[in-house]
């Protein structure tokens, strides 16, 4: 089974995001990554629900919202209603249990994140209530930065996780994903790669493909 591609709008152009949803939908992306973040979990503040709803009735493609929030429990329900895949952090504050479980009864995919700071093994026990977890591979917060190699030993024990307890959990990997640390990922053992930066501009057909390709 191939990667799966999950291009980040943080990077796109948001005057033209009709342009940028129609060719994501030609390049076939998987998913949409979108980053919501509050200024308080993350020192930076972006975009929230009325983009995402707008998105979400501009386009088929699946939504994968990343909340960088602190305590993400207050926003599930309104979040629920435009995400298809919808992940909060683990550090965030929220009872991770009951939070995972109230994303699933509201019809969405339920992820966990963790930032850098956080071992791959504290979030083992919740993995059964997880449709995917994502590992952070930047500081949370902004776009561009680059990649930190010490995610890819949290990728591969999850991995080892995740297959040998015979789990459906898909591992997403977010920050610095591009041409040179993609292959890292894959090689570790992840399913969905998420990429900004790198995908939007000129060549994000040609990128999307060879992201597929490897
Ligand atoms: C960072 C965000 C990422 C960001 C990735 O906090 O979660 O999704 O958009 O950007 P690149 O791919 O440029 O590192
Ligand atoms: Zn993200």
């Amino acid at each position: 089974m191939s990667v799966k591609i999950s291009p980040s709008l943080l990077a796109a152009d948001f005057m033209g995001l009709k342009d940028e949803l129609k060719k994501l939908k030609e390049c076939k992306t998987d998913m949409l990554h979108f980053d919501i973040m509050d200024g308080v979990f993350v020192p930076n503040i972006s975009f929230a629900n009325p983009i995402l709803k707008q998105v979400k009735a501009n386009t088929d493609i699946p939504l994968d919202v990343h909340l960088m929030i602190d305590r993400p429990h207050r926003y599930i329900k309104e979040f629920a209603k435009s995400a298809d895949y919808l992940g909060f952090h683990y550090e965030a504050g929220s009872d991770v249990a009951e939070t995972l479980k109230e994303i699933r009864d509201c019809g969405c995919k339920a992820c966990l994140t963790i930032k850098p700071c956080t071992k791959a093994e504290e979030i083992f026990p919740f993995l059964p209530l997880c449709d995917m977890v994502l590992v952070m591979s930047v500081e949370p917060g902004f776009g561009g930065q680059s990649f930190m190699p010490d995610s890819l030993d949290k990728v591969r024990a999850l991995r080892k996780e995740i297959d040998s307890k015979g789990y459906n959990t898909l591992i997403e990997i977010d920050g610095g994903i591009n041409g040179e640390t993609a292959p890292l990922a894959i090689e570790a053992g992840v399913d969905v790669l998420v990429a900004g930066s790198y995908l939007f501009g000129d060549k994000m057909a040609e990128r999307i493909e060879y992201l597929r390709s490897l």
